[in-house]
């Protein structure tokens, strides 16, 4: 079986994960998230490379650079910039790699400015409100996807 490469972006803010708002977010690190990304990994065949940047540009350009570093699929926590970015949905789209879309709380469950996402119509799926399980739900479902696809 082909060992899949998975980008893994974090958003503004997130680089905070462990001291920020634990209420919402949790107590659990970025690191300790990357590290228990890269460990599902390996279990799974899947190389994980893991960005995180607080300015939207940064963003756009290691999307932009994804397809010709080979990367197979893309899990994003776009964080604030879920609610605003066009330039990140457009470099979704332009991209074409098949991604999930994540958050750490339910966004649905919190301020209405929060509901409205402006990547989830274009991501093979969504999930939010496990913490840092919800990138770990969101590897093994792109995971299945890609594989399914592969076939
Ligand atoms: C978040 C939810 C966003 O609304 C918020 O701006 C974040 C984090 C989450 O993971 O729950 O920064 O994406």
């Amino acid at each position: 079986m082909k060992t899949l490469h998975i980008l893994v972006l974090h958003g503004p803010n997130l680089n905070l994960l462990g001291t920020r708002e634990p209420a919402h977010y949790g107590a659990t690190t970025l690191a300790c998230i990357n590290q228990q990304l890269i460990e599902l990994g390996k279990e799974l065949n899947i190389e994980i490379n893991h960005y995180q940047s607080n300015h939207e540009g940064e963003l756009v350009d290691r999307i932009q650079q994804a397809g010709a570093d080979g990367i197979d699929g893309i899990i994003i926590n776009p964080a604030a910039y879920t609610h605003t970015s066009i330039a990140l949905r457009d470099a979704m789209l332009a991209s074409a790699i098949a991604f999930v879309e994540v958050h750490l709380s339910n966004i649905h469950k919190r301020e209405a400015f929060r509901h409205k996402s402006m990547l989830a119509d274009a991501a093979i799926g969504v999930v939010a409100g496990f913490g840092a399980t919800s990138y770990l739900l969101a590897l093994r479902g792109l995971k299945t996807e890609l594989s399914n696809t592969d076939e």
